[in-house]
């Protein structure tokens, strides 16, 4: 049997893959390029005193099995000290003019070294330099001191700029290597609720959790997806 993956409802039967659905969306919404950045994600973590935050990341890779999301950014930032005390997140996607929601509860933890290296290797040399070159979610006294600590740090790394101010790297600078403060998060789901737009506001909702165990590997061994359908 396929699935109808877009269909206007979910199957009366709850279908046993949910992560499965939500990757089928996120390719539907990227496949046709629905919108600017149809892989954003809002992405919440929980601060000291259980205060939440929240900001929109790019959803870099969706691994249906096992079942994590993928997104980068500096370990350093206010979400990742969040993280490191609380590793609780949720993320939330969107896309209006597909009528579908999908909100993911889960575990965030850093991605493998190895596959950072090969995601910032696939960067191009400006955003492997804004990479090194912001201290992301700290102050600074302005735009300026910005432009030449990016400046000041490209000359650390021994790469040439292509133009004065900037951040355009030279066609012939030595690659960048990735900032050991910089890489990848996955978010591992232990929920999912997949919601589609309905008539007169009776959507269609269900909502799937799984139990995940930390294992000795990078990762978590996790039970099967129990859904359940919500009224809207
Ligand atoms: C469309 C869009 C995509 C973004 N993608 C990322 C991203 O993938 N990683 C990231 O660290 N910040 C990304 N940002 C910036 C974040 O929203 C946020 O400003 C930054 O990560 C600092 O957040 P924090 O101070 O809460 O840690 C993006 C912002 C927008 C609007």
């Amino acid at each position: 049997m396929t699935n109808n993956y877009l269909a206007d409802r979910l199957p009366e039967t709850l279908p046993a893959d949910p992560m499965h659905w939500a990757a089928a969306w996120l390719a539907s919404a990227t496949n046709n390029n629905i919108q600017r950045n149809p892989n954003s994600m809002t992405l919440v973590s929980v601060g000291p005193n259980a205060a939440p935050s929240a900001r929109i990341v790019l959803c870099k890779a969706f691994e249906a099995d096992p079942g994590y999301v993928v997104m980068y950014t500096n370990y350093e930032s206010q979400k990742c000290l969040e993280i490191e005390q609380n590793s609780n997140v949720y993320v939330l996607f969107h896309w209006d003019s597909m009528g579908r929601q999908i909100r993911i509860g889960g575990t965030a933890i850093r991605s493998p070294a190895t596959e950072s290296d090969a995601y910032f290797a696939s960067r191009d040399g400006g955003s492997q330099l804004g990479a090194w070159g912001s201290d992301q979610s700290r102050a600074i006294e302005s735009h300026a001191a910005l432009v030449r600590q990016i400046r000041d740090r490209a000359a650390e790394q021994g790469v040439a700029l292509a133009d004065a101010h900037g951040t355009r790297v030279a066609e012939d600078a030595a690659a960048i290597s990735r900032p050991p403060y910089w890489g990848g998060m996955r978010i591992w789901a232990s929920s999912i609720e997949l919601w589609i737009e309905g008539k007169d506001r009776i959507h269609d909702r269900a909502l799937w959790t799984r139990k995940l165990t930390p294992n000795t590997a990078e990762g978590f061994d996790f039970s099967a997806w129990t859904g359940t359908r919500l009224q809207p």
